[in-house]
Order: C-alpha cells, then sequence, then structure tokens
C-alpha cells in the first residue's frame, strides 16, 4: 500500500467534484482558446494538445513562476540539451527496457488494452469479457535520425528530460566550477507512447517537463529529498492551490520508477480522483554510475578538501507543464449560481470565476471603454491600453454591455479591468475593478502603470 503523509491527509468533503465539471473545464479551455485538440480540421490526433492564445500564456507563466522559485535557491543552473540523443543514453538510463514500460492487459473479446492499475478484476471493463495476464509495452517514442531507416538509424525523443541534465554533468560541473551540492535546471519537450492516453491534457504522448537535478553527497541525500519536497508543496501552495486538494504519498518498493530509491508523489485531487502532478526521487546514484559504466567516462565526483572520490547522489524534482496547469486550472474554476452582480439579468445565469493566482493569470489587464459608441472614450481607452501593453500582457475589450465584458474577463482570470468612464474625460483617471472581491477604485491615468505593477507583486 502506498504511504500517505499524515501531515496532508485531508480528505476533500469540500466538493464531490464529478464528469461534469470536468466537460465544463474541457469546454471552457477550448471556448477561449486555452487547449485546441492536435490537427482538430483532420479529426485530431490522440494524446496531443496545442495550446491556444491563452494556453500559452498560462504554460508560460507555470513555467516563469517555476524558473524564479529554483533560481532563488543558491547554485542552481539552467540547461537546455536537445531532445534527441545518442540512443546509448537510453540503454544506459534503462528506458529501453522493461524499466519504462506499460504493464498493459487484453480483452480476449473486443482486444482493447487497458493499463493493469485501471481495471479490478479479471474482466475487461469496456464488454465484460475475459482479460489476458499483464505484458509489458516500452513506450519510448522511436524515430530515424538520417535517410536510411534501418536499425542503425534509431534514436528515441526523450521521455524525460533529465537525461540532457545527466551527459552534461561533466561539462557543468567543470566549466561553471560548481562544487557540491549543486542543482541543475531544465524545462523541455518529453515523449512517451502512452498506450492509454486519457482525461484531456492529463496524459498526453507530447508534453513538457520542468526538472531539477539536485547533485549532493549521498549521507545528504534523505536531507535534501526533505527540503526538496517541502519547497515543491510550498510552491503549490504559495500559487494557491488549496490544501485539501493536495497531498504528498510515498510510493513503496516495487511500484516506484526504476531508478528511485525514494519516491514521493506530490498528488492532487483532479475531477476524476486523486492523481500524481509530481514525482519527487531520490535517484541514489542510479544515473551517473550507468551512465559511466555504458560511456566509459568517469563521472566521480572528486572532493578537493578529503581528496574522495564518489559518484553524487541525485535528488529530482519533476513536473509536467501541462498537468500542473490542468491542476491550476481545477483548483481555479468556480460556477457562481445567480452570479455575483445581482443585477436582475445576471442573476438567472450561471457566472464562471477562474481564480487563478495573479501571476499565472494569462491576461494581466483588460482595457474597458465603457461604451463603444462614443469615440472620445474609446479614444483615451485605446490611449491607455498603448501605454500599459509594453508592461503587462493586456487585452482590449470593448465588445457588448460592460457587465458582459467584466464577466468574459473573469472566465479567463483576467487579473484587473480598467474602464474608461466620462468621468475620465475630465479627471484623467480611470477605475481598476479587481477579479475576486470586483472591488473598484478610480485612478490617475499617469499613476495607473506603477499601482498595477504594485498590486500585480502584492
Ligand atoms: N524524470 C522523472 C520523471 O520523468 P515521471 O514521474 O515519469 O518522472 C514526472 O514524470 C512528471 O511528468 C509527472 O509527475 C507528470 O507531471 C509528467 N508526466 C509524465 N508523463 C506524462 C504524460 N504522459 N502526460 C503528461 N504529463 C506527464
Amino acid at each position: 500500500m502506498s504511504k500517505i503523509c499524515h501531515w496532508d491527509f485531508v480528505i476533500c468533503h469540500s466538493e464531490i467534484m464529478s464528469q461534469d465539471k470536468m466537460d465544463k473545464i474541457i469546454s471552457l479551455c477550448k471556448r477561449r482558446g486555452f487547449v485546441f485538440p492536435s490537427s482538430e480540421i483532420y479529426g485530431g490526433f490522440g494524446g496531443v494538445y496545442d495550446f491556444g492564445p491563452l494556453g500559452f500564456e498560462l504554460k508560460q507563466n507555470i513555467k516563469n513562476v517555476w524558473l524564479k522559485a529554483m533560481k532563488s535557491q543558491e547554485n542552481i543552473v539552467p540547461l537546455d540539451s536537445a531532445i534527441l540523443m545518442n540512443p546509448k543514453v537510453w540503454q544506459a538510463s534503462g528506458h529501453l527496457t522493461a524499466g519504462f514500460a506499460d504493464e498493459l492487459v487484453e480483452c480476449k473479446s473486443c482486444h482493447k488494452r487497458f493499463k493493469t492499475d485501471e481495471i479490478s478484476g479479471n474482466k475487461c471493463p469496456e464488454c465484460g469479457g475475459k482479460i489476458t495476464k499483464p505484458k509489458k509495452f516500452n513506450i519510448m517514442m522511436k524515430t530515424f535520425v538520417g535517410p536510411v531507416e534501418d536499425e542503425a538509424a534509431v534514436t528515441y525523443l526523450r521521455g524525460e528530460t533529465c537525461q540532457g541534465i545527466y551527459v552534461n554533468y561533466l561539462n557543468i560541473l567543470n566549466l561553471m566550477r560548481l562544487k557540491i551540492p549543486f542543482g541543475v535546471i531544465q524545462i523541455g519537450k518529453a515523449f512517451r507512447n502512452e498506450v492509454n492516453p486519457k482525461n484531456f491534457i492529463f496524459r498526453t504522448r507530447e508534453f513538457e517537463q520542468m526538472e531539477m537535478e539536485w547533485f549532493c553527497e549521498p549521507k545528504d541525500a534523505d536531507k535534501f529529498f526533505d527540503f526538496w519536497k517541502e519547497q515543491r508543496i510550498k510552491w503549490y501552495q504559495d500559487l494557491g492551490i488549496k490544501k485539501e486538494n493536495l497531498r504528498a504519498v510515498e510510493i513503496p518498493e516495487g511500484k516506484r520508477a526504476h531508478y528511485a530509491k525514494k519516491q514521493i508523489d506530490i498528488e492532487y485531487h483532479f475531477p476524476f480522483g486523486w492523481k500524481e502532478i509530481e514525482g519527487v526521487h531520490n535517484r541514489g546514484d542510479y544515473d551517473l554510475s550507468n551512465h559511466s559504466k555504458h560511456s566509459g567516462e568517469d563521472l566521480k565526483y572528486l572532493d578537493e578538501e578529503s581528496g574522495q572520490k564518489y559518484f553524487p547522489h541525485i535528488i529530482e524534482t519533476s513536473v509536467g507543464v501541462e498537468r500542473a496547469l490542468f491542476a491550476f486550472f481545477c483548483d481555479a474554476y468556480q460556477e457562481i449560481k445567480g452570479g455575483r452582480t445581482k443585477t436582475t439579468k445576471a442573476a438567472k445565469e450561471i457566472e464562471i470565476l477562474l481564480k487563478l493566482h495573479k501571476s499565472l493569470a494569462p491576461i494581466k489587464v483588460a482595457v474597458l471603454p465603457l461604451v463603444r459608441n462614443k469615440p472620445e472614450l474609446v479614444k483615451k481607452a485605446k490611449e491607455v491600453y498603448q501605454l500599459l501593453r509594453p508592461y503587462f500582457t493586456c487585452q482590449y475589450d470593448e465588445l457588448g454591455s460592460i457587465g458582459r465584458r467584466y464577466r468574459r474577463q473573469d472566465e479567463t482570470a483576467t487579473a484587473f479591468c480598467l474602464t474608461i468612464d466620462f468621468e475620465s474625460l475630465e479627471k484623467d483617471d480611470l477605475t481598476i475593478r479587481e477579479r475576486d472581491t470586483m472591488k473598484q477604485e478610480r485612478v490617475k491615468i499617469k499613476d495607473i502603470t506603477k499601482t498595477l505593477k504594485e498590486k500585480l507583486e502584492a
């Protein structure tokens, strides 16, 4: 049985998350330009998604806050390694053997395949037919390099970004003059030929990982494992994820990734249940010793003070950008029956509010003239929009009633709406409306950039 850490084992009583909620989130993602099925005009492409203008901004913000948090730690350097690598890397890493495989069963009647952890009993969940014994299927994405498609040309799209860090470990250590302990971070695409991609963007065949590999003395590995686990949980909480929707589960021997001596999965309570969003692993010397053996390079670290040589142990934190995005989205999604504004029209509706943390909001500021048929209001609003564009991700919006426009912006998490009204023409000011409280205050246009910067950083 997996061990669930006692400190954060809180059963979510507050809301029974449902398929209905999932459908609404998927619909919002499509309708408002967050996520599109890949190659949609050709009927889509299984397990692959594209991110539209707002999805791009949200992903970018997630990556930025992750980078900022990582770089705030001492002794961390970034890397951007290639997706394609010498196939020997994957031999050494254990990804071409059973270690990196999905265990599947097949229905003897309808021949559908399922992951063993997705079925209970020995009947097919689709047709009730008998199922086969479990069999392993490797999930590395094979490809060919060069003009000849033979075995000599086979390589793989990387299944995890961290291997690029391990094979560059010596370059980084020597050229950056680092001393242990130190970390290397990387954000990049990873690919897995998932047999059963599902739950929207939760499990896909192409995704991005944000990984941190911390190289340390073996005796310090447990201490750093705990440190990084705490840091990563705090990161989600600081970004607004509700405590009751987050938990850390220790994975027992036999169920861990093939390289892990110790593993904690940080799980989020999705509409379809508790699922991993991030892994924290103590990889021991698995990676460096195997790459040393297979490459013939000595990847041991020389401690200049003691004169001792050893393979550093590695503590890893690894999260998928899209999975994190999905968790932030689910946590931020709210429906308010009757709406928050009590006008008769709004009272009949369901209002959607996407309460993303301000640092994640895809659009920081929307600029709205009160009405669009008054040229002097439109002119001033466009001037404000041009003034703010160099500093914030902005949107200019004049379509529909002001109430409708506020709701449209609330639905996509826009942090602030600025309205130019008739008073603005006389006083050279505007109203600034905060998304979550709907509080409005008047601010002079000359002070607006500074005010917004302060509010966004608060
Ligand atoms: N280097 C370690 C590693 O890759 P992992 O647990 O296999 O560990 C880490 O993956 C994270 O990558 C997961 O917690 C998840 O956020 C993301 N991830 C893994 N497979 C994914 C998939 N098929 N689709 C989307 N995200 C995935």
